[in-house]
């Protein structure tokens, strides 16, 4: 098992954000995680990369416990996190953004590197010298993306990879991550976006104030209509 996520429980100053959370992904899976605004879905993320502490709970990845690890030693263990919003560094040029995504590393090697993510986004090698704050919000996504990438992850955690991206740079970007996923990368895909995610993946958990109201086969879901007028409804 990649990832054993048990009764994980989170809270900010007193008021609760996660409750009983449960979830597990073995090597190889693409699984998204859906919900609607404020389900707890970043909440999540954020507990399983060591940005936010967990107030109860065992995450166990690759069978070591990390549960309220610091976020460095979460990452140089390969578990890697695309946060929401990118967080790339506007001042500097897209290869140093790129470079310094091999700190997380801390050593360990990579099956990905500068050439690897040049292919997936070839945009990037194109404008490899320009400031990171000279790309659109896409291809920041696309930057965001590939520095992970250079941390070497055995799990990529994304939230929200399509938020303010048009349908076409979307695609690119799914695209991109199922190549990654058919190459053997476990992904973890936290989307607004049901429908897309629920495409894109093989299995999908449904996060519901707090807690996992479902989970199951991506195909399943999608196809069901009580579950996506119910939890999802415009969303989907
Ligand atoms: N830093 C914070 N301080 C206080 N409350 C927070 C903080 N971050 C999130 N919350 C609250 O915790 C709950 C879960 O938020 P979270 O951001 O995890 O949801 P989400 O599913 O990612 O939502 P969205 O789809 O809007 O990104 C919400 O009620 C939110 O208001
Ligand atoms: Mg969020």
């Amino acid at each position: 098992m990649m990832l054993e996520v048990k009764d994980l429980a989170a809270a900010y100053s007193g008021i609760e954000a996660l409750r009983g959370v449960s979830l597990k992904i073995e090597a190889g899976e693409m699984v998204a995680l859906i919900g609607a605004n404020g389900a707890g879905k970043s909440t999540l993320l954020n507990c399983l990369s060591g940005t936010v502490r967990p107030r109860g709970g065992s995450i166990r990845f690759e069978g070591k416990e990390i549960a309220g690890a610091k976020p460095h030693k979460v990452s140089r263990q390969g578990l890697l996190h695309v946060p929401e919003g990118r967080q790339i560094l506007v001042e500097l040029t897209i290869e140093e953004n790129l470079l310094l995504g091999e700190l997380a590393r801390g050593g360990r090697p990579s099956n990905y590197g500068l050439k690897d993510v040049y292919k997936l986004f070839p945009i990037l090698e194109e404008r490899r010298l320009l400031k990171g704050g000279t790309l659109s919000g896409g291809q920041q996504q696309m930057l965001a993306i590939g520095r992970a990438l250079m941390g070497g992850p055995r799990l990529l955690l994304l939230d929200e990879p399509s938020l303010g991206l048009s349908p076409l740079i979307t695609d690119q970007v799914f695209s991109a991550l199922q190549s990654l996923n058919a190459a053997g990368l476990t992904i973890l895909l936290v989307e607004q976006n049901a429908h897309r995610a629920l495409q894109a993946t093989s299995r999908a958990y449904l996060l519901e104030h707090g807690e996992m109201a479902f989970e199951g086969r991506s195909a399943d879901l999608i196809n069901d209509e009580k579950v996506i007028a119910h939890y999802l409804g415009h969303l989907a």
